[in-house]
């Protein structure tokens, strides 16, 4: 067996490599480079459109709360982008795995470390929205303790309703 020391990718300058899951994958901060990528994962898992240029601005203003999963390649194949626009409360805007990495808890330690993050920032609450027809999602966001606020009727682009859920921290 080899060890993570022997195969890990070498950190570029401001950039944590937390390895885990035998080291198949490491966490590290979103870079502008990861957008074709991002955008492809979102496309496929989120059915919405976001403009490039928002992925950076959003980075910019948080940047600790862009996380990206890269593969041993530095290739991106999970994110959570996490904004922080009400004081103390953290919103995750947006959340995906590619889905060949699915159930292999790369989701799972992404919120992990995400909930580290800012609870070291001071927060005190984590909200985000679903669609009420994302069972996988609804369910993996209940088992990490988010709960129903609010139902928010035609929420998305194509009309579905989505529900606000949160957690304190
Ligand atoms: C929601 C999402 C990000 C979760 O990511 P993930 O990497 O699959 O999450 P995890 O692997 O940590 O957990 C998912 C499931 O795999 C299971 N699992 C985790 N590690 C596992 C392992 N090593 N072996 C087997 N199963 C495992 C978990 O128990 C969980 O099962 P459950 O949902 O039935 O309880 C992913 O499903 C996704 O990208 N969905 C499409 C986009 C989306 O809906 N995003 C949310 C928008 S609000």
């Amino acid at each position: 067996m080899r060890c993570i020391a022997d195969t890990a990718p070498r950190p570029e300058q401001g950039y944590a490599l937390e390895p885990f899951a035998g080291g198949a994958v490491y966490l590290r901060n979103f870079h502008p480079r990861d957008i074709p990528r991002i955008s492809e994962i979102v496309a496929d898992a989120l059915r919405e459109h976001y403009e490039p240029s928002l992925y950076t601005s959003l980075s910019q203003q948080w940047p600790q709360g862009f996380l990206v999963a890269q593969d041993r390649s530095g290739v991106p194949q999970g994110f959570l982008l996490g904004v922080n626009q009400v004081p103390g409360e953290a919103r995750v805007l947006m959340f995906a795995v590619d889905s060949r990495w699915r159930s292999r808890g790369v989701g799972a330690h992404l919120m992990d470390v995400f909930f580290q993050r800012c609870r070291a920032r001071g927060m005190v609450r984590v909200t985000l929205e679903v669609r009420v027809g994302n069972a996988t999602a609804i369910r993996f966001y209940t088992r990490f303790g988010f709960s129903v606020n609010d139902l928010l009727r035609g929420y998305y682009s194509d009309g579905e309703n989505g529900y606000q859920l949160s957690r304190d921290l």
